[in-house]
């Protein structure tokens, strides 16, 4: 039995234990959580050990998973690496640059392995064309959210952009070439909504808006490469594929465009999209590197180049004005 504890049992903590206890081979052990009321009623309402020394819950573990504030993941991370401990730990690996770049540091030391919570790479609509031969010149991501005080404590780039910025540098294969980004600070001390184009060397360009600031809710990404769009839902699940028709699209809808260079034939695809749970997908995936000695599917060096990325778009925005 791999040996789990928590710490930080807020909102997404309380999914994580929901999806731990789910999870064939692991033992949960116990959690850590400041927050009195809330850890007694954790507590309770898991029948779950509470541990009020942080130390004595990472000794009890084979591997922890840090779903406390993000202002806090490298204390956390430092103190689980230290003692040799596998670390899940959610998205943005850290605060700044230099917690990150210490981060992968100690754990290519302690040879241990780190999974970010970058999620959705487990969302069921990019699991169906993540495997497709992607090349995208073109994309187009708006990621919009009603505000809620929770993940405040950073800017909307390193709480939901870092989730588009991370899809992006997994599907496209150059680096980042030139920057230029604008934000807003609205209702918290650092960029509520921005808007972000990242052009790469190979000549794709991506356009990126997050908002933490909206009426209603959107994540959607659109991408146009040489002979096809592809449109993903990470909110609604969904996934569309329009091509220049070719042998594998049979059976999905067709019809024909004139061009000036002849009749073309266009195939629109839904691909199937499998129902599935992402957190419990990714803890899983944890679960597997560790047994069966592998990478991560989100590694340290992922998680910090996301996190690189985000802290360029801060700087051109020209608010470095991290968590508090
Ligand atoms: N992957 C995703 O899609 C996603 C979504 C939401 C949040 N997150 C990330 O998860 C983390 C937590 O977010 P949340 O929404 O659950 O926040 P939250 O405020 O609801 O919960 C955080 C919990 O951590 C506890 N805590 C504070 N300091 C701690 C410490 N030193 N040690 C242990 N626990 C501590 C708090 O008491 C609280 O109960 C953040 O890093 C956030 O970016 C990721």
């Amino acid at each position: 039995m791999l040996k789990v504890g928590v710490f930080g049992v807020g909102h997404l903590g309380k999914y994580h234990l929901n999806n731990w206890k789910e999870i064939e081979g692991v033992k949960l052990v116990g959690f850590y959580d400041p927050n009195e009321a809330n850890a007694k009623e954790v507590a309770a309402h898991y029948g779950l050990k509470r541990f009020t020394d942080p130390d004595k819950l990472v000794e009890s573990c084979d591997a922890v998973d840090i779903v406390a504030p993000t202002n806090f993941h490298f204390e956390l991370c430092e103190r689980a690496i230290r003692k040799g401990k596998h670390v899940f730990v959610e998205k943005p690996l850290a605060n700044t640059i230099e917690e990150g770049k210490k981060l992968v540091e100690m754990v290519r030391e302690a040879n241990i392995k780190m999974q970010v919570g970058h999620v959705e790479r487990f969302n069921p609509a990019y699991l169906a064309v993540k495997d497709m031969q992607l090349n995208p010149m073109f994309i187009e991501v708006h990621r919009l959210a009603q505000f809620n005080p929770r993940g405040t404590e950073v800017s909307v780039i390193l709480d939901l952009m870092i989730h588009d910025i991370d899809i992006i540098l997994s599907l496209v294969p150059s680096d980042v070439k030139q920057i230029s980004a604008s934000g807003v600070a609205v209702m918290t001390e650092t960029p509520d909504i921005a808007n972000v184009r990242i052009e790469f060397n190979n000549g794709c360009v991506a356009n990126l808006t997050s908002s933490r600031i909206s009426m209603k809710k959107m994540r959607k990404m659109r991408m146009f490469q040489k002979d096809a769009y592809l449109g993903i839902d990470f909110l609604d699940k969904k996934t569309e594929i329009i091509r220049l028709a070719g042998e594998a699209d049979k059976g999905a809808f067709q019809f024909d465009l004139e061009t000036p260079a002849g009749k073309k034939t266009i195939a629109v695809a839904n691909p199937q999209i499998e129902d599935g749970n992402a957190i419990k997908m990714e803890l899983e995936s944890f679960v597997d590197s560790i047994i069966n000695n592998k990478p991560t599917a989100v590694t340290e060096i992922d998680g910090y180049l996301a996190m690189e990325v985000a802290h360029q778009i801060l700087d051109k925005i020209g608010n470095t004005n991290l968590a508090v």
